[in-house]
């Protein structure tokens, strides 16, 4: 798929320059967000998957700029909650494009994606416990159904994201025929659906082949009993590499072992990436603010931290680092840290980077999935803002907060 560009963006081929200059405009801590990079990943899950329906799993990023972007390219949006179903549909993806997949959905996500529905009656619900049928049932709902079959087989980069196997998600694949017959009277009973995990590499491909074989025995069991499902959504979760040298996940690959595993249906195939379309399509730009000699290592204060970037405090990911302000200088172990109290506050440690000075700024690679996203306000930091490149524009795409902000909840 040479047409929609090289298989993976590195942080080395941003232009550093150009990055300094936002940082300079904008102040930091900063999230850039590259909007052509967004529309060439979606462009090459389409080429990937011609005749699958691919859904963007918006957790990912949900930003306005994203989704517009994400939606002209031809994607379909995956809702974790009433909040995204809404931000889907401000963000113009009409009620057939949407799917709400709900995870033990609080009442209020119940009530609001109902409300929806009734304005758009080809929104697709999907549920992964009996009880949220009922749920469903009692606010009037008996629109598209999907069921969400827990198959016994997870993958991922982290324990902490591994969901196919684990027993908070979906009905176990065993009961999920028998409630499919039952519901197909009630409902409009659409497909079914089943995520291993997130961050899939080339290693766990069989994984992810088994997880697809489980759901494609499962579809022809329940379309031998009521006939057609229009899909078969085998989840998201492809990963993207994270370390230079790591090697980009083979798409093709994927997508052919994913319509071998899955056999003969009538279902059209449905996946559902989230970070494959935007991690490597964003940037957070980071200040130094201090640099000291601590016992055993030199530590980089910087003005962003796990309040801004998580995954590494969360699940000890790696995250690629430039110092971008003198990328020529002598390189020097040293350990980059957040301003948050906890000890988990580090973004790498013993990394060698050419010498980081105060003032320099530090840029950290694939920020654009499950960056923002998963930003929180503790210790009482201010998000940081975010900013989307188009071809010939700059645009600021979230505000940074202020400390007032901060308190405009309170009474
Ligand atoms: N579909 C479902 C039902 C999901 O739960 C997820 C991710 C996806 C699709 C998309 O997975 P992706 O293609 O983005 O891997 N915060 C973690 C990732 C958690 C993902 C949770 N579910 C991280 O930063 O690695």
């Amino acid at each position: 798929v040479d047409d929609v560009g090289p298989a993976v963006r590195r942080l080395a081929d941003w232009d550093g320059e150009a990055l300094l200059a936002l940082a300079e405009e904008y102040e930091t801590p900063l999230y850039v967000v590259d909007r052509e990079r967004v529309t060439a990943n979606c462009a090459r899950l389409r080429a990937a998957f011609p005749d699958a329906d691919v859904k963007y799993a918006m957790k990912a990023h949900a930003g306005q700029s994203v989704l517009r972007t994400v939606r002209e390219a031809g994607l379909d949006a995956e809702c974790a909650s009433a909040g995204e179903v809404q931000r889907a549909l401000d963000a113009g993806f009409p009620g057939e494009r949407i799917q709400y997949t709900a995870v033990n959905p609080p009442a209020r996500d119940l009530d609001h994606v109902v409300e929806r529905w009734r304005e758009h009656p080809a929104l697709t619900i999907t549920v992964g416990a009996a009880d949220t049928v009922e749920r469903l049932r009692d606010r009037g709902f008996d629109g598209r159904l999907c069921i969400r079959a827990n198959p016994g087989v997870g993958a991922g980069h982290h324990e902490k994201v591994q969901t196919g196997a684990n027993a908070k998600f979906g009905i176990p694949a065993e009961r999920v025929a028998d409630l499919a017959e039952q519901w197909d009277a009630d409902f409009d009973l659409v497909g079914v659906h089943a995520h291993a995990g997130s961050g899939i590499s080339g290693e766990d491909l069989s994984d992810h082949r088994e997880l697809v074989r489980r759901m494609g025995e499962l579809t022809r069991e329940i379309e031998s009993r009521i006939g057609p499902l229009s899909f078969v959504d085998v989840g998201g979760g492809f990963g993207v590499p994270y370390r230079e040298t790591e090697p980009p996940l083979d798409l093709d690959a994927v997508a052919d072992a994913t319509r071998a595993a899955l056999g003969d249906v009538e279902a059209t195939l449905a996946v559902e990436p989230g970070r494959y379309v935007v991690a490597d399509a964003g940037v957070l730009l980071a200040r130094v603010n201090t640099v000291k000699q601590a016992r055993d290592a030199t530590v980089v204060g910087i003005d962003a931290g796990m309040t801004t970037l998580l995954r590494p405090a969360m699940y000890d990911a790696y995250h690629a680092i430039r110092n971008i302000s003198a990328p020529d200088a002598e390189s020097t172990p040293v350990t980059v840290a957040g301003p948050i109290c906890e000890s988990a506050d580090v973004l790498c440690e013993h990394r060698s980077l050419p010498r980081p000075r105060r003032g320099h700024v530090l840029a950290v690679g694939n920020a654009g999935a499950y960056g923002y996203e998963m930003s929180s306000t503790y210790n009482s930091r201010p998000r940081p803002a975010e900013v989307a490149l188009s071809e010939t524009t700059v645009r600021l795409t979230r505000r940074r907060e202020t400390l007032t902000d901060l308190t405009s909840l309170e009474q």
